[in-house]
């Protein structure tokens, strides 16, 4: 991790008809940093993301990505800038191969999506990256298996595979635990590690149960009713009275209610 800013947000704000989503968020993300956004349902935490990866324009506000404004590009092209973007909802295509799945996300950034068969040697770079990003997933034993054959955990391992075919230089994760049973979760959180601390990459995670990012956190910034409630390393947030009162008592009894 470094001093220089990958991300910036400048008062960027999201309404939808009356209601705010993102109130006027300001925040600095470090390069080859692990940078969690927690809040309650409805924080407006999907609606941020949203507005970093270009799915939908901001009512007003700026994304700086390494010095360039990108708040008006749309997804495709904040893709090939190097942000890779997660959904709540799994993405996968489900009556493909794991292998197909992570090769069609590979030949996606490739610019020539149905003419590979023209030149062998993309063909292989294809399946050379396929079996690399296979592997950094720790899926190769189920490479021939079909998406919709794997355990629910295996599918967000998959789902992570797809988002880093392209080799992404940021990745905003949208709840990757979601749906698993909770002995899973620190395998996949730890696999995020690996594959930020191996490839340098800067990682943003989205996340409504704040035990799971406490640990592997470098920075956290907490979102209530659209807005910056606090912002610091994880213990500063933990440590943090108006975090305590406003949001994590509500937040523990959703945990305790869930088990
Ligand atoms: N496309 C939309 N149209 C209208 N309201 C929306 C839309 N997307 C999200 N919202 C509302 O914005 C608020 C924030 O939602 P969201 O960003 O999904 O929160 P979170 O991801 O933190 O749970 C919620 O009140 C939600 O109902
Ligand atoms: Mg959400």
């Amino acid at each position: 991790m470094d001093d220089t800013i990958l991300l910036e947000t400048q008062s960027l704000r999201k309404e939808f008809g009356a209601l705010i989503a993102v109130d006027n968020v300001s925040i600095r993300v470090r390069a080859n940093s692990l940078h969690s956004i927690i809040g309650p349902n409805g924080a407006g935490k999907t609606t941020f993301f949203n507005l970093l990866s270009g799915n939908i324009e901001p009512t007003s506000g700026r994304v700086i990505f390494k010095g360039r404004d990108i708040t008006h590009l749309p997804v495709h092209r904040t893709i090939h800038l190097g942000i890779g973007r997660s959904f709540q909802i799994t993405n996968i295509f489900p009556n493909l191969t794991v292998f197909e799945n992570i090769r069609l996300a590979c030949q996606a950034m490739g610019h020539d999506n149905f003419r590979f068969w023209q030149d062998a040697s993309r063909f292989k770079k294809y399946i050379a990256r396929t079996t690399e990003v296979i592997e950094l997933v720790g899926l190769t034993s189920r490479a021939m298996t079909l998406a919709r054959a794997l355990p629910h955990g295996d599918q967000r391992k998959l789902e992570l595979g797809m988002i880093l075919a392209p080799d992404p230089e940021l990745l905003l994760l949208d709840e990757p635990t979601a749906g698993m049973a909770s002995e899973q979760v620190p395998e996949l959180m730890a696999l995020i590690q690996r594959i930020r601390l191996a490839g340098n990459k800067t990682v943003m995670l989205v996340e409504h149960n704040m035990n799971v990012v406490m640990n592997v956190s470098d920075a956290i910034t907490v979102m209530h009713q659209g807005q910056v409630l606090a912002e610091g390393a994880p213990a500063e947030i933990a440590a943090n009275k108006e975090v305590q009162t406003a949001y994590l008592g509500g937040l523990y009894r959703t945990v305790i209610s869930n088990q």
